[in-house]
């Protein structure tokens, strides 16, 4: 079992990271899908200096926040990766003020993975302007979760 440290990315790690995209044909950036990549709003996940996974966020207004973007490299699936990098993520939106989360899903296994673990509910469906993610999916899921749920749940387990 790998030791892994999540962290908050550098620029330095942009690179590294559109590689890690890649795998899940999710690296067209700059594009109408995805404009912009900042370093500033994603965490990365290292085993040693390699930085194997990803999970990014963006605030929308005073109460609600989105993610973007989040893989974990093939080798490294399952191992609780991708819960960490969620968690973190719903914590940094949290300590912004974001009181719920909107994210787009296209994955059917990945939309199971997120209602199953942090009690998301499809609030509906956008089409997808471009390849982006899986390529023979042309639609988004809309799923949004109640976070400050989420976190009164979180606090409750760790006072356990
Ligand atoms: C979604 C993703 C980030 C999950 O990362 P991960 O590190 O493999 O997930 P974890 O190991 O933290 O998940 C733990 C739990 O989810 C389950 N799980 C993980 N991946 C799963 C999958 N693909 N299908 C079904 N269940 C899965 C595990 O069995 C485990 O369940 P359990 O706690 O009930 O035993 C990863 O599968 C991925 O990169 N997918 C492709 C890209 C993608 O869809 N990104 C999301 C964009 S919105």
């Amino acid at each position: 079992m790998p030791d892994i440290t999540i962290q908050k990315a550098a620029a330095q790690d942009v690179p590294e990271i559109m590689k890690l995209l890649e795998f899940v044909n999710m690296h067209y950036i700059p594009s109408e899908e995805m404009p912009e990549l900042d370093y500033r709003y994603y965490f990365v996940a290292r085993d040693g200096d390699r930085i194997v996974g990803t999970s990014g966020y963006k605030i929308l207004s005073k109460t609600t926040g989105k993610t973007q973007l989040m893989v974990v490299h093939p080798d490294y699936r399952r191992l609780g990766i991708g819960l960490r990098l969620q968690a973190e993520r719903l914590r940094a939106m949290a300590e912004q003020g974001a009181q719920r989360v909107v994210t787009n899903a296209d994955r059917p296994e990945t939309i199971r993975w997120y209602k199953k673990h942090f009690g998301y509910k499809k609030v509906g469906t956008l089409p997808k302007v471009h390849e982006f993610g899986d390529p023979n999916i042309y639609e988004w899921t809309t799923l949004e979760m109640d976070l400050t749920q989420w976190l009164a749940q979180q606090n409750e387990t760790e006072r356990r």
